[in-house]
């Protein structure tokens, strides 16, 4: 069954009323958009919105040392953390660091980075997160080349007959969702973030991704 979340990077409410009408609602996640003001530019949700939430958590750590919070989200409900891809740091460590704390592990890749990068660390993955937009902030775009990769990866998953899955991230609307219909988990943030009827807009990508 296809996943929908809810990034809460850009809305029209305050954090907490953002999450209680996330709660709600019947979507499958919150993603979590967090930032260092390194990696990208910007700030973190706050952890006393985030546990009074009733839905898992899909944390996406847009940070350069992330080892400092893998522990901070692991503590919170935390289905899934995913990290850059483009990182220097010992990525197998990281994942196998984010497997030991029980939580599914995954990998974000921007929308230049080939999808080359991923494939040493395939086999351990729960999830791929493909960035659809430059990190950092809602409302963009969706960049119509890196949507390619959600084929290219299909097609690795079942030749190599691997299990994780593929999220999609940035500029997902109900003008575009039919283009990431692939995917199992949709990310969308201010299509349904930016509203008054966060139900009406989940239903509509789920119609329309079907
Ligand atoms: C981008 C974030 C996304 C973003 C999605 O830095 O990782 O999660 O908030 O927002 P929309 O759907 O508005 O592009
Ligand atoms: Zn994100």
């Amino acid at each position: 069954m296809k996943k929908i979340a809810v990034s809460i990077l850009s809305s029209l409410y305050d954090e907490e009323t953002t999450i209680k009408k996330i709660d709600e609602t019947d979507v499958d996640y919150i993603h979590v958009d967090v930032m260092d003001n390194t990696f990208v530019l910007g700030s973190t949700p706050k952890r006393e919105h985030l546990q009074n939430s009733i839905k898992p958590l899909d944390v996406h750590l847009m940070v350069s040392r992330p080892f400092e919070y893998i522990l901070e989200f692991a503590s919170l409900n935390a289905k899934t953390i995913s990290i850059h891809v483009e990182l220097e740091d010992d990525l197998n460590a990281l994942l196998d660091y984010i497997k030991f704390l029980k939580i599914d592990c995954g990998l974000a890749i921007n929308p230049e980075t080939p999808v080359e990068k991923l494939k040493p660390y395939l086999e351990k993955l729960d999830e791929v997160l493909i960035m659809l937009v430059t990190p950092g902030k809602g409302g963009q775009a969706m960049n119509e080349e890196a949507v390619s990769k959600i084929e290219e990866l299909i097609e690795i998953r079942e030749k190599r007959k691997l299990k994780f899955k593929i999220a999609v991230d940035g500029g997902v609307n109900d003008k575009t969702v039919s283009r990431v219909a692939s995917a199992d988990i949709i990310i969308s943030g201010s299509y349904i973030a930016m509203s008054e009827e966060y139900q009406a807009r989940i239903d509509t990508l789920r119609e329309k991704a079907k």
